[in-house]
């Protein structure tokens, strides 16, 4: 007997079926991701690391596609820590080379579905080549109006709050902000996430691969965010892994300190 469905054909239906499930009038606006596991899944497979990186760029792609067609307004992706210098020069090299690569594939199909790029981080630092890709395809998305694509390039969340914490200290003593007026709304106003307005906290934060940390990400950002830690290696993670992502967001009660509605 002939199966009724292709591997494939069931992949695709038990996909459509996980999203089918979810409330299209509660996905959560601004998804974070923290993509870990790009190394430990290459390893696994006895290949060297940057196998894992090139293989996560391509699921970025993918993901953002799922993420714009859901109707996410923001998707922000960890790519690159400030502590990640740390890492064998090669390796540095290799992921200052993947926005360059990835920009250059993929900026007319972000076009087309509507991204605008975004990134958040101390780009100074970068390479020429990176920060040109960067202010590229920023530049060749500008007028899209649909999902923004932010990414944290060479991010640090403890760097973010000093900055911002310096900027604000020079606008005081500029005589540009009383001391009075300082307050929650103020200090997000000086954080890079400002560039996001109104979507400047994410809803859902998600991390790959199974770590259950924060690794110097959003800290300020994530204060009422959900967090969901998956085993899925940031490279195999798929549509199907964000719709039951969202789906463990939907069910959660957020109560911002306040009592079950
Ligand atoms: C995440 O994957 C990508 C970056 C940090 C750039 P890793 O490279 O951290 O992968 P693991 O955690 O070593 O498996
Ligand atoms: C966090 O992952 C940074 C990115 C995903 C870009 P890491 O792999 O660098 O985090 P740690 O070192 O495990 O905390
Ligand atoms: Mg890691």
């Amino acid at each position: 007997m002939y199966p009724l469905f292709s591997n494939k054909e069931k992949k695709n239906s038990q996909e459509q079926l996980e999203k089918e499930a979810l409330d299209p009038q509660r996905i959560p606006n601004h998804i974070a991701v923290i993509m870990d596991g790009n190394g430990r899944w290459a390893q696994k497979r006895h290949l060297p690391r940057v196998v894992g990186h090139k293989q996560g760029m391509e699921v970025v792609e993918v993901i953002t596609k799922a993420a714009s067609n859901l109707g996410v307004k923001v998707l922000t992706l960890y790519a690159f820590s400030t502590e990640n210098w740390k890492r064998p020069v090669d390796e540095v090299n290799y992921l200052m080379d993947l926005p360059v690569k990835f920009f250059n594939r993929f900026v007319p199909e972000l076009i087309s579905h509507n991204v605008q790029v975004n990134v958040m981080g101390d780009e100074s630092k970068l390479p020429k080549k990176t920060q040109v890709a960067v202010h590229n395809a920023i530049e060749q998305t500008k007028s899209c109006d649909g999902m923004i694509l932010n990414f944290a390039l060479n991010y640090g969340s403890r760097t973010e709050i000093v900055e911002a914490t310096k900027k604000i200290a020079r606008d005081v003593k500029d005589e540009q902000l009383d001391e009075s007026q300082i307050n929650d709304e103020i200090f997000a106003k000086y954080l890079m996430s400002e560039q996001l307005h109104p979507y400047n906290d994410p809803d859902l934060l998600i991390r790959t691969s199974g770590e259950q940390r924060i690794s110097n990400f959003l800290l300020w950002q994530i204060a009422y965010s959900e967090l969901v830690f998956t085993e899925v290696y940031w490279p195999d993670y798929k549509p199907q892994n964000l719709y039951e992502d969202i789906l463990k967001f939907q069910q959660r009660n957020r109560r911002f300190g306040g009592i079950k509605a």
